[in-house]
């Protein structure tokens, strides 16, 4: 028969290797919770509408990169989540999060998500997102706080060169103060223009700066800037942002050529990147979205978030030679030399386990040197030998097998002996 292969795009992620993910999952959940964030979990699709309305029509993710489905039995016209953050709006207009007496509501998430693009090193067909998004404040230290979070937390994981990208992308006011102006200075260099860039002028016109192209990056490259036509009150908000950063001494530079991929975004918006991981450079996200929670239904409040890939998260940690003190190996391998140790050992297992602490034993009816290079192969701690006089005294050999040291004890002594260590 065949064998049926992994779907392009996607990973399975091995033991040897999970870990890693553990481990950097529950250092988020920790760091979150420094800055009182509460995880939510949504579901993994939602109706296409959530993401039309959510993410935009025109974007790239909604036009090309949506699994959809739907049920021949259904109306429900279904899309694997793209990315979360319409979903955890969705979620906080349901649930009426904004009436909860703690506010700002502010939720994390770790989970996977799913865009059919180009599969390459960082580029998956499915990934894994952890995000934060914070609803019901417009304050620009809120701003701030959102990008510290997610700067330190790369810190803590031992990255070191990074680059806080920061611009602000105005109001739906600025920006269409500003739109006359751009199409103008677009629509005289139009045929010289990519063709996607060519229909994002009628459709999209900011996302002609986000073109990748260096030829339109050329020919746009003095294109009037967004910033030069923030209002008074927006200019302010963004100058505050960037003094809160420079307070925490987060590095950052302003780039206002930097425009989301994703509709939502208003105000703030910034990216975290480190020189080149793989074929992208983007670890991170994110920006406010002051308009997304009216636009899904909810009350106009207030949004800003982050989203990283952990895929990119690892890319950039091996990149720079990083390896995270992940805990691998068992407390104690509980090695047999007869047989008839069998019963007594396998009851032991069970008071080591009921103990918490990991034990293991042979279940190939190996040779004793067998069982010992087994419980090397799994980086045992100790081992713990069962003769036959050790049988008939009830004890075992317990040997510590980083000092070699070792000593005959009574077996309803060795949870006490293991953890005595
Ligand atoms: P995004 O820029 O589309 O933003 O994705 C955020 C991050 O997800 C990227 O920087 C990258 O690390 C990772 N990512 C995206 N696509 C892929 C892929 N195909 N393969 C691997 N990793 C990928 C958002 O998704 C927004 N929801 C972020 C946000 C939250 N904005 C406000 N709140």
């Amino acid at each position: 028969m065949a064998r049926i292969q992994i779907p392009r795009g996607t990973q399975d992620i091995l033991p040897g290797a999970v870990e890693q993910w553990q481990y950097i999952e529950a250092k988020a959940r920790e760091h979150f919770r420094c800055y009182n964030y509460r995880e939510i979990r949504t579901p993994m699709f939602e109706h296409t509408e959530l993401f039309q309305r959510g993410v935009g029509e025109t974007t790239d993710i909604v036009e090309k990169e949506m699994y959809s489905v739907r049920n021949p039995r259904s109306e429900d016209q279904l899309t694997l989540r793209p990315e979360n953050t319409a979903g955890v709006v969705r979620s906080y207009v349901e649930n009426k999060m904004y009436g909860s007496p703690n506010q700002p509501t502010k939720l994390y998430y770790i989970g996977p998500m799913f865009r059919h693009e180009r599969p390459q090193a960082g580029r998956l067909r499915q990934f894994t997102q952890i995000g934060a998004e914070t609803f019901g404040s417009s304050d620009p230290a809120i701003d701030a706080e959102v990008i510290a979070m997610v700067f330190r937390f790369f810190e803590k994981m031992g990255l070191k060169g990074l680059r806080v990208d920061l611009n602000s992308v105005g109001t739906r006011e600025d920006r269409a103060r500003h739109r006359s102006y751009l199409l103008d200075f677009l629509n005289n260099v139009r045929s010289e223009l990519c063709e996607d860039c060519q229909s994002r002028i009628d459709r999209n016109p900011l996302r002609v700066l986000d073109c990748k192209n260096e030829k339109c990056k050329a020919l746009t490259k003095d294109a009037p800037s967004l910033l030069a036509y923030l209002s008074e009150e927006s200019a302010a908000h963004f100058a505050a942002v960037q003094r809160y950063l420079t307070d925490l001494g987060i590095p950052f530079v302003v780039d206002n050529r930097l425009v989301r991929g994703l509709d939502y975004y208003t105000l703030t918006a910034f990216e975290i990147k480190m020189a080149e991981i793989g074929a992208v450079e983007t670890l991170c996200g994110g920006g406010r979205y002051n308009g997304l929670v009216a636009e899904l239904g909810g009350d106009d409040m207030p949004g800003i978030g982050f989203a990283f890939g952990v895929e990119r998260l690892l890319l950039a940690l091996e990149k720079q030679g990083i390896q995270l003190p992940v805990e691998e190996g068992i407390d104690c391998y509980l090695v047999l030399q007869t047989s008839e140790a069998k019963a007594q050992a396998f009851r032991l297992l069970d008071e080591l386990r009921q103990a918490g602490i990991s034990a293991e034993m042979d279940y190939l009816d190996r040779k004793m040197k067998a069982q010992l290079k087994a419980a090397d192969r799994l980086s045992a701690r100790f081992t713990a030998i069962i003769g036959e006089a050790e049988l008939a005294n009830g004890t075992v050999v317990l040997k510590e097998m980083a000092t070699g040291e070792q000593r005959e004890i009574p077996a309803g002594e060795l949870v006490q002996a293991i953890r005595g260590h």
